[in-house]
């Protein structure tokens, strides 16, 4: 099952379970539909996975069995406008299809919904961790991340040339929720010149001084990465819309834009780089990590070593419980590695 937000890489997940499943342990493979909501509908919605039917997918982004990162089954929406709980659906639907385990992949979110239904219906759940936003602490890297922040880069390798031609500021605004993962990444292999992330202040004259800064050094024009949490120079957030589940963030790059035009009169530019960094075929390394998780998911089922979550430690495959994944979040650290290095090529972060 696939569940939150879709990403590259969760075919070459997907497709690694199966071959591992079928080839090495002579399982049948179902494939859930759309997350819970597969397991929630009558007859519960679900496709026979074959290393054959999986195979052609393997280069191909978002999620072959569907998802949503809608509808938490313990307070779902329902057409009236009322909330229920639905688990106990759910909890039905797996024993419903004969299932032995489920391997649930997602982030925090997810991976929290899903232990919690599986210890309020005994299942067997194994988890893989996924998302862009790479925010999940107990894993270096997430199915995922890898393609978002090469999409950024290539982004920002594509900004830099018409910048410097009509010599303006451009502003690239990238996903990844409250962490600056995308925005650090991205922004030091594209050679950006601010980074703008939601774990470090800044001001817009810290920004204006840079793009003054360059352009006393003959750089007419100026690159400026922006995570999409990042809030206003005054602390409030930047938000297109809100449902009743979460917000969704939007708009920073245009409020920045206005802010350093009515400051300093440079000419800027906004891109917003949204699903594009969900999209398009994944990245060798997000296939790589796909395919070992895969693998060391349905190891741990056929070891019996349930309720676990595997994760990418210094170039090795581990596991540890869920319960440890869903608390340890993890954001840029303000100390840590990139910040400096950021901070070493004079790139401006804040202050
Ligand atoms: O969590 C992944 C993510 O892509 C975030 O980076 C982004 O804020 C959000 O999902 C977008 O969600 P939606 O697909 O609902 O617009």
């Amino acid at each position: 099952m696939t569940s939150g937000g879709d990403c590259a890489g969760l075919n070459a997940v997907i497709r690694a379970v199966v071959h591992r499943s079928v080839n090495t342990y002579r399982w049948e493979v179902l494939g859930i539909r759309q997350a819970t909501q597969g397991l929630m509908a009558q007859p519960p919605q679900a496709v026979n996975l074959s290393p054959d039917k999986v195979d052609p997918f393997l280069t191909a982004g978002g999620t072959m069995l569907g998802t949503t990162n809608k509808g938490n089954p313990f307070a779902f929406p329902m057409p009236d406008g009322s909330v229920r709980d639905r688990s106990e659906e759910i909890i039905a639907g797996y024993h419903q299809l004969g299932l032995d385990a489920l391997i649930g992949i997602g982030g925090d979110g997810s991976l929290a919904i899903l232990q919690r239904l599986a210890q309020q219906g005994n299942l067997n759940l194994v988890g893989i961790p996924k998302t862009i936003d790479n925010d999940v602490g107990v894993t270096e890297l997430s199915i995922g991340f890898d393609t978002a922040v090469s999409i950024a880069t290539e982004a920002l390798d594509r900004l830099h040339f018409t910048a410097a031609s009509h010599s303006r500021v451009m502003i690239l605004e990238v996903m990844g929720r409250d962490a600056g993962h995308i925005a650090i990444s991205a922004g030091i292999a594209g050679g950006a010149d601010v980074i703008l992330i939601p774990e470090i202040p800044y001001t817009i004259d810290g920004i204006c001084q840079t793009i003054k800064k360059r352009q006393e050094h003959g750089k007419n024009y100026c690159l400026i990465v922006v995570a999409e949490a990042v809030r206003t120079e005054a602390g409030e957030a930047v938000t297109l819309a809100s449902d009743f589940e979460q917000c969704r963030f939007g708009g920073i790059g245009q409020y920045l834009s206005e802010q350093i035009c009515g400051r300093i009169g440079a000419e800027t530019r906004v891109t917003v780089l949204g699903h594009t960094q969900r999209g398009g075929t994944p990245s060798s390394l997000d296939r790589l990590i796909g395919a070992t998780f895969g693998v060391a998911a349905v190891d741990l089922i056929a070891q019996e070593q349930y309720d676990r979550v595997v994760t990418w430690q210094n170039r090795q495959v581990r596991s540890v419980p869920i319960s440890e994944a869903i608390v340890r979040y993890a954001a840029v650290n303000p100390e840590g590695t990139l910040v400096r290095t950021a901070r070493g090529l004079d790139i401006y972060l804040g202050d």
